[in-house]
């Protein structure tokens, strides 16, 4: 992907983070979100590019701005855009640690078209890459990342998010004597911290939104890490009652439209067809990954965006003062 992209879209995703910042604790994720969407979308459209959006902020009819099949740019290289612009918006509103901004982008049909719907996930780095198999047991995942990695099970760090549902997987890995690190909120952060090689973390777990999962696996490709994935109803992820079912129905349909099957396991190549792709994401809270916006005394803020670029490997970090 040419450099002046990459840069072009380091501006798109400063942005979007800066207008998210602006509802910091303020208890409204909507507005938080809404003016994230508005940055991003007005950026991305004075970008020169053929843009499509591919992992958005929905579907047309609920999604007025940045919706799945949106085209937006003033015309240029054709490029799919999977992008999420708070992921974190609960952690926006409560200001809590890790929210970010998001965007992958690479060429057309890079990436999978998968429904707003639940996703398992498992994602690795590269020194486990081949090993996972999202259709085995948990304990068998970690048993094989743990052989790859050479190190036992008492060594291996797990982080997944803190949900009921997990309850019964995050038992498991204590039983098998594994750590596991409970973030509240954000499976991209958490599935980019499992891909690099000097955050401590061997492996991502969880059932979180299947946008975010096909951006993480923009993450893992681009970092030469692993992953596969499931996407799951959601009463297989939430548990029945009838809006779960009711929303289960809505999505099955959406999975046949978009020749997508619930249930059966995504392998890496699958979600992300091509290894020249970039992934960017901009802090809107100080995280794990990045520092987060920072106003300094003279009122001037500071962002801090990390630019993976799939095709060489290369991580930057670029930390602007606006
Ligand atoms: P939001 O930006 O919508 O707050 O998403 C944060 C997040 O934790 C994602 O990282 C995760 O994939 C998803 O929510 C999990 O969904 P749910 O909140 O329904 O458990």
């Amino acid at each position: 992907m040419e450099q002046d992209l990459l840069y072009r879209l380091t501006t798109v995703t400063e942005a979007a983070a800066l207008a998210g910042h602006a509802w910091l604790g303020r208890g409204n994720k909507n507005a938080a979100d809404n003016a994230a969407v508005v940055a991003m979308r007005e950026l991305l459209g004075q970008s020169p590019i053929d843009g499509r959006i591919v992992i958005g902020e929905g579907e047309i009819d609920e999604a007025p701005m940045l919706y799945i099949g949106e085209r937006l740019g003033r015309g240029g290289p054709a490029v799919d855009i999977a992008v999420d612009p708070i992921e974190g918006t609960r952690m926006t509103a409560m200001g809590q640690a890790n929210a970010l901004v998001v965007l992958a982008a690479g060429a057309r049909d890079s990436f999978l078209s998968a429904p707003d719907m639940y996703m398992e996930k498992l994602v690795v780095g590269a020194a486990a890459r081949g090993v996972i198999d999202i259709d085995r047991p948990i304990a068998d995942n970690v048993r094989a990342v743990a052989t790859a990695l050479n190190k036992p099970l008492a060594e291996l760090t797990v982080v997944t998010l803190a949900k009921p549902r997990h309850d019964a997987v995050i038992a498991e890995l204590h039983r098998l004597g594994v750590r596991v690190f409970a973030f509240p909120d954000g499976d991209v952060a958490a599935s980019v911290l499992a891909c690099l090689p000097d955050t401590g973390i061997d492996m991502m777990y969880c059932i979180g939104g299947a946008p975010e999962g096909v951006i993480s696996a923009a993450v893992a490709r681009a970092l030469g890490g692993d992953m596969n994935g499931r996407l799951l109803l959601r009463r297989e992820a939430k548990g029945e009652s009838p809006e779960n079912q009711a929303a289960s129905e809505l999505e099955a349909r959406r999975c046949r439209e978009m020749g997508v099957t619930a249930g059966a396991a995504l392998r890496l190549g699958d979600m992300v067809r091509s290894d020249d792709i970039a992934f960017l994401a901009t802090g809107i809270t100080k995280g794990d990954l990045l520092r987060g916006v920072q106003r300094y005394d003279d009122g001037r803020l500071t962002t801090e965006t990390m630019v993976i670029c799939g095709k060489s490997g290369t991580v930057r970090r670029i930390r602007t003062r606006h």
